[in-house]
């Protein structure tokens, strides 16, 4: 190899060549990346989510350089913290546009990672050999909405403060150790400066390293077993003599232009709302987030931001009665599955789970269920490539019912979310509780469903029209 390398270059490229592999990793990542010719506009999202990772932490150094996290009071009565944003916003060169940047790239990293998850999940990008991909993204996406949580509260305005309150609080309804577990987060008994000075350590530094490290993983799995695509076909069953896909097309130069084209779509729709609209209508910043912290003040609606509205939701959703119907459907599932695969470790470990959960459900109360059940929402995808048993990968080849069934998937997901900005309500909550049924029913019963219907013959090749 290295003798090869060589003859390939020579100059200061060669030099740097003869001592790092420059031109391999070139070749193997991009030049000679072969990847599917039929991806289409969902396989924007995970360059743009790698472009937004990156304008996320270059905006978020230079906001540093002039944010202070300290909760005590200027001589004006203002919280420092929120005093050094303010002066970021009015004093600082240009200050302005890298704080909007940072918070309207903080949104559109969940929007472009939404979608990102949504195309896995169309064409079972999850699926064997990709399930590695899937779970560091899953970690990937966990560690977005800690960081998330971690920066929202560095502002110090009511919904900062009163925001990391309610969800630091709901540590507390772990069984035995949650109300010191909860003071042990904040460092103090209430939200106050030594959780400031943490969550700011956790932001800046602890999360961001661990997202990149993931990100990398993540990207490294990929071109291990190379991308899926649309149809869901396997283009490395046909190569050609060289050994090269015979679908296949180098990334360099055909992707890298196709992703630039994502870009300027992006790059147009991020610019309007940092110049147009940062707060926009007070989903990407929150209207009582523009007052700072007061511990003496209580905001009459206090709701997390959009990203986080359809798991609160969720959370909300688990009443005492819920968690009784919630028990019963999981339940219900349990033997469904034990039915179709009787005395599998699985079936047999579900039934269990479900047994130990319904006499869990009279020592704990629903705020600890609450938990749970927002937790579980996530950690139920990382399960997601051993649920799915349909016999095809894409959507393209299920049947026309199950499309229907992401479809309300998807209807529910944003309903879920926006119930969860409104105040409560009784009609929200029965609203909510089915989507919560729905989102885990869609979910915990794939093993029964997918395998379910007439399903389309998949083609040997890609399906690809030239434009
Ligand atoms: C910072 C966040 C993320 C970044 C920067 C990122 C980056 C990427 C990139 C560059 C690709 C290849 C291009 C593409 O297929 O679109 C990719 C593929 C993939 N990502 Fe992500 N990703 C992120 C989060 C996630 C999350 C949260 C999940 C799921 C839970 C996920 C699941 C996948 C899967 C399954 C593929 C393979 C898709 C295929 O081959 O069809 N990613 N990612």
């Amino acid at each position: 190899m290295a003798s090869e390398k060589v003859v390939q270059a020579d100059g200061l490229l060669g030099w740097v060549d003869r001592r790092f592999p420059l031109i391999s990793l070139y070749k193997a990542h991009l030049s000679e990346y072969y990847a599917p010719k039929n991806f289409n506009f969902w396989y924007f999202f995970g360059s743009l989510a790698l472009v937004v990772l990156v304008l996320q932490i270059v905006t978020g150094i230079f906001l540093v350089m002039h944010y202070k996290p300290d909760a005590s009071l200027n001589a004006a009565g203002i919280p420092v913290a929120f005093a050094s944003v303010e002066y970021i916003m009015r004093e600082v060169p240009l200050g302005w546009v890298i704080r909007y940047m940072h918070s309207t790239g903080a949104s559109a990293f969940f929007v472009v990672v939404f979608l990102h998850m949504f195309r896995g999940l169309m064409y079972g990008s999850y699926r064997e050999p990709r399930e590695l991909i899937w779970i560091f993204g899953c970690l990937i996406f966990l560690c977005l909405m800690a960081e998330a949580f971690f920066g929202y509260l560095l502002p110090w305005g009511q919904m900062s403060y009163w925001g990391a309150q309610v969800i630091v609080n709901l540590f507390s309804a772990v069984p035995l150790i949650g109300p010191d577990l909860a003071v042990w987060i904040r460092g103090d008994f209430v939200v106050g400066d030594a959780t400031l000075n943490r969550f700011f350590a956790f932001h800046v530094i602890a999360i961001p390293l661990v997202l990149v490290g993931l990100v990398a993983a993540h990207i490294i799995a990929l071109h291990e077993v190379g991308s899926n695509n649309p149809d869901g076909v396997d283009i490395k069953a046909k190569k050609d003599a060289n050994g090269i896909p015979l679908d296949g097309i180098p990334f360099h130069p055909y992707y890298t232009v196709h992703d630039i084209m994502g870009l300027a779509g992006f790059a147009f729709i991020f610019a309007a709302v940092v110049f147009f609209a940062p707060e926009l209508g007070g989903y990407f910043l929150e209207f009582n987030n523009f007052i700072p912290a007061d511990p003496l003040v209580t905001p009459p609606h206090i709701a997390p931001v959009w990203y986080f509205t359809p798991f609160y939701s969720m959370l909300r959703a688990t009443t005492d009665v819920f968690t009784w119907v919630f028990v019963l459907a999981a339940g219900l599932g349990a033997y469904g599955f034990y039915r179709i695969q009787p005395r599998t470790l699985v079936s047999m470990g579900g039934i269990a789970a479900m047994v130990l959960l319904a006499i869990a459900f009279r020592v704990f109360d629903a705020k600890f269920w609450g938990v749970v059940v927002m937790g579980g929402a996530v950690i139920i995808l990382f399960f997601l490539p051993w649920l799915d048993h349909s016999p095809v990968k894409s959507i393209r080849y299920r049947p026309q019912w199950q499309k229907w069934l992401y479809g309300i998937f998807v209807v529910d997901f944003i309903v879920l979310g926006y119930l969860g900005v409104l105040p409560p309500s009784p009609a929200g909550q029965i609203i909510s509780q089915l989507g919560t049924v729905y989102y885990f029913g869609f979910f915990a019963l794939m093993p029964l469903w997918t395998p379910l219907g007439e399903f389309k013959s998949v083609p040997d090749r890609v399906t690809f029209q030239p434009h």
